[in-house]
Order: structure tokens, then sequence, then C-alpha cells
């Protein structure tokens, strides 16, 4: 199957297949990052502008390791160093840098859609490294393929999200990309935190609470308050907010005994999870950042055309 897009802007923009086939690339490429040197030559001469307007860790890094491990040039801007601190709109920014010749944009915006209009905008392609609540893609190809290292498979599992799923772009890519796979998705936080509606994007049920959530669930994602995009406060404090919806060494044993912990970063500990469950053997944390590097070698790869990996 060859992979058709420009741009990966969202998961409910790909198919089943195109979702698989980002998967099991991701899979392949982790051979390449097991190597002693850890470099292939397969987008060499290719341009990569990774343009951050909002701050980002694992996100940003990875997206720079994974440009590297393929061998293209990598450039990083963020808005603190950049003209939009001088009053520059997006489009004129993403027009210089066009005129630059990127093969690839890799953007994080604040604003949701914005991907959709840079798009219209330029002709490299694009990738969606978040847009404000919309989606993340990458976190949820990176969340599914480690799910897939655990049960070996994505279909029939139960997945529970609990925290702030009106704010979370990772809570919509996760549900977008793992619906389409099959798994069905239990939802739990605050009222205050839950999108209307939200049952309509597939297998998605909302639940009253933590419990009915998690309850025999195989894979448990905790998400953290999105409190820079809530505008007011919706909850009358963290302490209270992790008696109902955080996860502890008690709550988490409501999931299957093998079921397995994850959560995107950055963590608050003690808010969303306790330490004990973040650094306890239930926890696939640290591997969803190492299948991070994986997954965006493959969406790079894909978005230029795909082809031999030497
Ligand atoms: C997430 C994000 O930025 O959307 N983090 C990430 O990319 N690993 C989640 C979050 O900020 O809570």
């Amino acid at each position: 199957m060859e992979f058709k897009h420009k741009d990966i802007i969202a998961l409910r923009d790909l198919g089943k297949e195109e979702i698989e086939l980002l998967i099991s690339t991701a899979e392949n490429m982790r051979e390449v990052n097991s190597r002693d040197i850890k470099k292939v030559p397969t987008l060499r001469g290719k341009t990569i502008i990774n343009l951050f307007y909002e701050s980002s860790t694992r996100t940003r890094t990875s997206f720079e390791i994974a440009g590297k491990r393929l061998s293209a040039d990598t450039v990083n801007i963020a808005p603190s160093n950049s003209s939009a601190t001088k009053g520059e709109t997006l489009a004129d920014t993403a027009m210089n840098l066009l005129a630059m010749k990127p093969d690839i944009i890799v953007m994080r915006h604040a604003v949701s859609g914005s991907h959709y209009f840079l798009s219209k905008k330029v002709g490299c392609s694009i990738i969606n490294a978040g847009d404000g609540a919309h989606e993340h893609p990458s976190q949820g190809l990176l969340d599914m393929l480690t799910i897939k290292d655990k049960f070996g498979r994505l279909d029939g599992l139960k997945v529970a999200m609990v925290g702030d799923i009106t704010h979370s772009r990772v809570a919509r890519s996760d549900i977008q990309g793992l619906t389409k796979m099959g798994s069905s998705i239990y939802l739990a936080g605050p009222p205050t935190m839950m999108p209307p509606g939200v049952e309509r994007l597939g297998n998605v049920t909302v639940c009253n609470t933590m419990k009915e959530a998690i309850q025999d669930a195989d894979v448990v994602i905790m998400l953290r308050i999105q409190q820079e995009r809530q505008g007011k406060t919706l909850m009358p404090n963290t302490r209270e907010y992790s008696r109902y919806f955080g996860l502890n060494p008690e709550n988490v044993k409501w999931a299957k005994p093998d079921a397995m912990v994850m959560h995107p970063g950055p963590i608050n500990r003690g808010v969303e999870m306790s330490s004990y469950v973040v650094d306890g053997n239930q926890s696939h944390i640290l591997k969803q950042v190492e299948n991070g590097v994986a997954v965006r070698m493959s969406m790079l790869y894909h978005v230029c055309g795909g082809g031999n990996v030497e």
C-alpha cells in the first residue's frame, strides 16, 4: 500500500490501512534505532523545519532526532526567537520559510486547525505536532504502537482515558485512531472537562465515575489538566481532582492485572498520577517516548513519498 497524503494533520483524515502502514513502518524503523550507528540515508538532501509555537520537550526533540536519523537536515524555530514576537502572521512566516525550500514543516500551534490553513498556503508537506485542543497525530500513533507492542493487536481492547478530555488533543487523536482500529474507549473526568457529544466520535462511552472507566480495562491513559487552554478554573482544587480522578496504587487495581498505564507527558506527579504508578511496573510511559522517535521517522518518511530504507 502507498501513502498518498502530502500532509499528516489529523488521524481523523486517515483510513485504517493508512494508520496500519504508519505503525508497521515505525516497527521497521526501530531496527535503525537499535543500531550502533543510528543513521540511514533515506531522507538525505531533504530539509525539515520544526516550527514550534508552543512549548515542547518530547515531541520537538523526537521529531528532530527522527529527521536526523533519516539523514535529513533539520532546523528548529521557537516562537520566542522568531519574528512572531514582532507581529508577523503565520501566513507570512510560512511564505518566508517556504522561500527557503523546505520539504516538510513540522508545526505545533495553539490554534486548532491552523495546519489546514497552512497546508492551503504552502506546497511542502505539513505535519501536525499538536494544534490547540484538536489533534496530535504523532502521539496517537505512538500510543497505538506502544499498545500493540504489549497486546499484539489493537482490536477488542478496553481503553480508559481519564482527565481533561475537552482540552486534550491527545485524547482526540487517540480516540480517532483507536476506534478505527477496533478498540472501545471509556472516558472519565470532571463534567466540566468532558466535551458534549464526544460519544459521536465512534465506539466511545462517557462514564460517570473513574471506576466505571477503569474497571477491567486493558489500557489506562491518564491525561494532564490543560490549564493553559481552560481560560477559567474548571475544578475546585487539585487535591479534590486527584481524589476523584487521580491514578494511585489502589484504584489501578480496578483495571485488569496486566493492564498498561500510559501518559503522554508532561506528568504532574501527585495530581493525575501518583509517583508509585508513574514509576511502577505497569507503566509504559518511557516506552511511549522511545516509540515516538520511530513513529515520527515513519511519518517523515511517508510524507516524502516512501521508498527503500537502507
Ligand atoms: C501533550 C501535548 O502537548 O499535547 N504532550 C506531548 O506532546 N507529549 C500532552 C500535554 O501537554 O499534556
